[in-house]
Formats: C-alpha cells, sequence, structure tokens
C-alpha cells in the first residue's frame, strides 16, 4: 500500500546526513494549527501485532520469578548496596521479566491487551531485545543470539555461535532494534522520534532490572548500526520474507559480576541460523520521510568517544519508600488521568527530579557514557513551598550561562528562597502555567492536573554538527531514559507519571525566546496523583503461562 499524500524527498536540497535529520526533526513538530504527517484515522485491519516470533526457532523458557528478594528500591536510585546474584536461567529471566516483560493485562468486555515493565507511546512496543550469551549448562541450545519473546517469557535462539566466539565469563550482551511500522501504523512520520524514546525507555529499564540483581549495565559506543545487523542477524533477508523489518538500535553489555572488569566485546557472528520472522500487519503504509531518517542517522563510525560519568553531584537522596526493586518496577504504570487538586512537598518534588541527575553509581545513566545534553523546563503547578511558575532543572551546570543567553524572554532567572545555588533548579517565571502547559502538551489534561509537567530541551543542532546525525537518535535515547527515571521516581513518590510524546516543540522554543536549533524540546512529561480508570480490569500478566 501506498500512501498518496505523501510528498517525495525529505528535502532534496539537503547535502548532509545532519541537513537531512535536522529536516525531518522540523517536518515532524506537532503545531497547534497543524500536526505532523499522519493518516486521518486509525486503519484497525493493519493493526500491528505486538508480539515478534520467529517460526522454526528453538525455544528456551524462562522461568518466572517465584518470590520476590530483590533489595529495597533505593538501589534503583543508586542507594545502597547488594550482593550480585549469580548467572543462571532464573536469574537471567528474572533480568527480561523486570525490564521488557509483561507488567499485567487489561480487559474490558470484548478486548484484552498487555502492558509491560517499558513503558511505549501507544502501547505499541516498537523495542524489540536480543541476548547474545555464552555457553552455559542450563543454556541447551550454547552460546548465541537469543530473541526475547516477552508474551511467553521465552528466548528463541536465532543464532548459533562457533564455541570459539563466544562472550566468556560472568557477563553477555542485550542488542535491542525497533520495528518502526508498529509505530508508523498510528503516528505516521513522527513515529521514527517515539521509536527512539522507546528504546531510551528500554535501555533505562534493563539498567533498573539489571540494579535490582546487584548487575552493571555499559552502552558499548563502538558497536556500528552494520555491525550490529550483522550480529542480530538483521541482515538476513530471507529470515525476514514478508516480515516487518527491524533496524539495528544500540548493544549493551551486563555485567554479572559486580568486581570483574569488562574485557573488550567479543562477540562473533553467529555460524547458523534458525527461525523466520512472523509478519506483523497484512498491509503497510510507506512513509519515505521516516525511510530517509533512517538512512541519514545510521551509525556508520562509533559514537562518541566514551567517557566517564562525571562525579559532578552530591550523593543521591531518592524519594523515601518501602518497596522493593522489583515492586516498584512492576507496578509502574502510565497516568491516564490526574486529581487536579494533589500537591508534593517540595522535599519530594526535589527527590523526585534528584533521580534525573547523572551519577557514576547511579542507575540508569551509568550506563549512559556521555556528557548530559539534556534539561528540563519545568511547569510547576502544586508543590507546596514553591510558587507556581517555570522553572529549570540544570542536568550540568556548566550550561547555566549558555542557556541563560540562550534564553531572550525569560524575566526572572533566580535561585528560589531557601534554596542553596548547588541545587541546580532556576525559577525563570512565577505564574499559573496549568492552560499553558496543556496546550504545549497538545491539548491532554495531564499536563495540567498533576503536581508538575515538563519539556526535556537539548543542546541540538551543535551535538548533531560535532557527533554526525547519529547522535540525534541518541539524544532522543537520553530522554526516554530521564523519562524512565522519571517513571519510577514518580512512583517512589506514591505520585505516577506519564510520557507525553505529543507536544507543540515551537511552542515551548517561543516562550522562552529560543531561535534557531540550538536547542530543541524532545519530549514532555507529567507527573501527579492518578486517577484509575474503573471500567478496566487488571488481571496480573502471567496467567496464561501458568495455565
Ligand atoms: C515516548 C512515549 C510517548 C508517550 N506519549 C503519550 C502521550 O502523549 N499521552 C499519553 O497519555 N500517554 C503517552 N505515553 C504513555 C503510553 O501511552 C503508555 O506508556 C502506554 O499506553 C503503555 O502503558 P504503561 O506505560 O502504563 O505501561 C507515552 C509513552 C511513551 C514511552
Amino acid at each position: 500500500m501506498t500512501n498518496d499524500n505523501e510528498p517525495g524527498d525529505l528535502k532534496p536540497s539537503a547535502e548532509t546526513p545532519v541537513d537531512k535529520i535536522i529536516a525531518y526533526h522540523d517536518r515532524t513538530k506537532h503545531h497547534p494549527e497543524r500536526y505532523a504527517r499522519g493518516l486521518n484515522g486509525l486503519d484497525w485491519a493493519t493493526q500491528p501485532n505486538p508480539f515478534r516470533r520467529f517460526a522454526g526457532a528453538p525455544v528456551v523458557q524462562l522461568p518466572l520469578a517465584g518470590g520476590d528478594d530483590t533489595p529495597a528500591a533505593a538501589i534503583l536510585f543508586g542507594a545502597g548496596t547488594t550482593t550480585p546474584q549469580p548467572f543462571t536461567l532464573g536469574s537471567l529471566g528474572m533480568f527480561f521479566e523486570l525490564s521488557l516483560g509483561l507488567s499485567a493485562r487489561k480487559e474490558i468486555p470484548g478486548m484484552t491487551w498487555y502492558l509491560r515493565i517499558n513503558p511505549s507511546s501507544g502501547n505499541l512496543h516498537p523495542t524489540e531485545a536480543y541476548a547474545i550469551l555464552p555457553a552455559r549448562a542450563w543454556l541447551p541450545g550454547g552460546a548465541g543470539v537469543y530473541h526475547y519473546a516477552p508474551l511467553e517469557h521465552a528466548l528463541e535462539h536465532r543464532g548459533r555461535q562457533s564455541p570459539a566466539g563466544k562472550p566468556g565469563g560472568d557477563e553477555f550482551y542485550v542488542g535491542l532494534t525497533s520495528i518502526i511500522w508498529r509505530e508508523a501504523w498510528k503516528y505516521g512520520e513522527r513515529a521514527f522520534r517515539y521509536c527512539q524514546h522507546d528504546v531510551g525507555h528500554a535501555l533505562a529499564a534493563l539498567r533498573h532490572a539489571a540494579a535490582a540483581l546487584g548487575w552493571r549495565v555499559e552502552l558499548l559506543p563502538e558497536w556500528t548500526d552494520a555491525k550490529l545487523a550483522g550480529l542480530l542477524g538483521l541482515d538476513r533477508p530471507e529470515d525476514f520474507a514478508g516480515a516487518e523489518r527491524e533496524t539495528p538500535e544500540l548493544l549493551v553489555r551486563v555485567m554479572t559480576n559486580g568486581t570483574t572488569e569488562p574485557t573488550p566485546a567479543t562477540t562473533d557472528a553467529p555460524v547458523e541460523w534458525f527461525g523466520s520472522a512472523n509478519r506483523l500487519s497484512r498491509a503497510h503504509i510507506a512513509w519515505p520521510a521516516i525511510d530517509q531518517a533512517i538512512a541519514a542517522t545510521e551509525r556508520t563510525a562509533p559514537m562518541a568517544e566514551k567517557s566517564a560519568v562525571p562525579a559532578l553531584w552530591p550523593p543521591p537522596a531518592p524519594p523515601a519508600c518501602a518497596h522493593s526493586s522489583a515492586q516498584l518496577i512492576r507496578q509502574r504504570r502510565s497516568a491516564v488521568d490526574f486529581d487536579g487538586t494533589t500537591g508534593i512537598t517540595r522535599e519530594k518534588f526535589l527527590a523526585i527530579l534528584d533521580t534525573t541527575l547523572p551519577r557514576p553509581t547511579m542507575s540508569p545513566f551509568d550506563a549512559w557514557p556521555f556528557p548530559p545534553r539534556l534539561h528540563l523546563v519545568l511547569f510547576v503547578h502544586r508543590v507546596t513551598g514553591l510558587d507556581p511558575g517555570m522553572y529549570l532543572w540544570l542536568r550540568d551546570l556548566a550550561d547555566e550561562e549558555p542557556l541563560r543567553r540562550a534564553f531572550h524572554d525569560v524575566p526572572d532567572w533566580e535561585v528560589p528562597a531557601d534554596q542553596s545555588a548547588a541545587v541546580p533548579l532556576r525559577r525563570l517565571r512565577r505564574g499559573d502555567l496549568r492552560e499553558f502547559a496543556r496546550s504545549a502538551s497538545c491539548h491532554q489534561d495531564i499536563a495540567a492536573d498533576g503536581v508538575f509537567s515538563l519539556g526535556m530541551l537539548a543542546w541540538f543542532e551543535p551535538v548533531l554538527r560535532e557527533r554526525g546525525a547519529a547522535a540525534w537518535r541518541e539524544l532522543f535515547w537520553e530522554a526516554g531514559m530521564i523519562g524512565q527515571a522519571l517513571y519510577l521516581a514518580a512512583e517512589a513518590a506514591g505520585m505516577r507519571g506519564t510520557g507525553i510524546g505529543c507536544y507543540f516543540d515551537d511552542m515551548v522554543h517561543q516562550t522562552l525566546g529560543l531561535t534557531g536549533h540550538d536547542w530543541q524540546s524532545l519530549y514532555h512529561f507529567t507527573v501527579g496523583c492518578p486517577v484509575e480508570d474503573l471500567r478496566l480490569r487488571t488481571a496480573p500478566p502471567y496467567e496464561h503461562l501458568k495455565l
């Protein structure tokens, strides 16, 4: 199926990949008077299957966690220590269950759907995961590449590695990919952005699950897209005949033994492949602008040189929470409605924001080996002890002066009363911003009815010019990671969060007096006191495996 409202090239005159991705970025902005190009209404007949399977691939069933012996939730926010769980089939199952597994089954009469530990725009779940495992007595297929199937909580053996090429020690790897069509089905051209947000959420979810097990995760920036596609078998058209393509995103190393120092990644491509990918929709609509954005942002060289996460901030001060880490991870949900009245204390508000600061030993940003590029523009509605208004949360104080110079329309730049300047909160404007926040988030009430909402402001074009167009994807990943940190921190504070992918980018820029592309708002988020939708029945996630 083709899409006749589709113009041709993204920007025929654009010469460089960076120009092309900036053109895609601009073209996929929502504006109050014009939303990014999509379909008018959903075609339910082509709704994509949210679960990829590889027919014919041998299946390894992962055990479901029986009890919960995970440490207190503070470990997810860098506070406390725990003994690493030994690397077994059970702990591997727990790792996937707590990162990318199912979290609940939702039902209304005539309809059932699943939620997952990791959130996803529209619950469409474009992110797929592969484990690259070493040979172990408990792994019947031996060393190789295994696709994680969340509905079955199972691994599908996609590729057998030669024993000589297996990764050694107590480490394994996880590769993430995107099936862009899953998002494009609903969101049209803007879908590529959401897929990248979802990758960031999934990366942070992997890191949080590892923290609950006492394990560590590090991103491997040296993996180009072609190399990753080769490792994961994405470049084997014969295995994807008639099925939707998967694009490579990233590879991480998971270190299950807290004491060993990582060795260079030695993951060889498999020597034998199994299984064929299922087709997720019976028809598709082409979105050439997305294909061009994928091509423009292909990672052909390593990401930027890895740098140690700087020790910029004092020790973490996470929200006090009596939950275990598994409990907190499992209960994360997106709020669909807030009560519009409940507030939070300034202490809790700051504790939520504190979890977004990059620290060398704190999940999830210890897995992100690049300097922070995003800051938070906050719309504060109901925080006791803080005037309602617009605030800035600086994730790196070194950006304070550049931002102050860039904001041309900000009346104040003040450290709030009773607060040290070392706390990176600045007041930009006093006032009731509920209506503005609602409008800027595509008129969604959740941006106004909570305790605060925010836009994530990224140092944008200079980063792309310096690091190349593939860094556009990394900025969205970082935004997704911040979102995931906020989701868990909101739960720990007795609140609930929701990622907001629908927002009017330029409305936020205009209110700050930002011009050009140096800074761009990449993602919105909101936190508040949730109101449950009582029409929905919620059932445990894996009842179907226990029958
Ligand atoms: C990138 C992203 C964008 C999202 N955008 C919105 C949004 O604009 N409005 C909204 O109500 N929810 C939004 N959500 C929340 C999703 O709808 C939610 O994650 C999904 O329905 C799954 O539910 P769960 O988070 O409770 O598991 C977004 C989530 C993500 C990850």
